[in-house]
């Protein structure tokens, strides 16, 4: 757990001698801030920036141009919506107005428990499975609304266990 600036400046010379300093590199220095924190924290980025000379508002520019990367923490759950073709031709907007009904959140935030985070996403091709959602890589298919609600109360009941125990 990173506590504080010596910590985050270590934290970034790790990351710049293990993937490089080039300006070529900025990619692969933002996918391994992501792979460590999950998303990009704008403390590490600016480290990071320090320890390559790479400015920090193109390491941010090349980031916002990129869908994978994330500026935001993650929750524990990532719940990925597929709103492709075959998936809103057959109620991806039902279900996703559902998920954001039982966690109280919109797409692209987290619940305040960082227990689940919400977003839609583009064809997760397994099409003939559509509606599917992916939460924590494992995919849920030809859902309804109903569906989808059993499916968020079961993650809630076991992380619930899991709180007592
Ligand atoms: S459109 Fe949803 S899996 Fe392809």
């Amino acid at each position: 757990m990173v506590c504080c600036n010596t910590d985050i400046q270590e934290e970034a010379r790790e990351i710049v001698q293990a993937i490089g300093s080039a300006p070529e590199y900025a990619i692969p220095l933002l996918q391994e801030m992501q792979r460590r924190r999950s998303y990009l924290p704008k403390d590490l980025v600016e480290a990071v920036s320090g320890e390559t000379g790479i400015p920090v508002s193109t390491l941010f520019g090349v980031a916002t141009f990129y869908s994978q990367f994330r500026f935001k923490p993650q929750g524990k759950y990532l719940i990925r919506v597929c709103h492709g073709t075959a998936c809103h031709v057959t109620g991806a907007d039902v279900i996703s107005a559902v998920i954001a009904q039982e966690l109280g959140i919109a797409e692209g935030d987290t619940t305040q428990d960082m227990l689940f985070s919400f977003e839609k996403v583009a064809c997760l091709g397994c099409c003939a499975l559509a509606p599917v959602v992916m939460i924590g890589g494992k995919i849920y298919a030809k859902l309804s609304g109903p569906k989808i609600k059993s499916v968020i109360k079961e993650y809630l009941m076991k992380e619930s266990h899991h709180g007592k125990a």
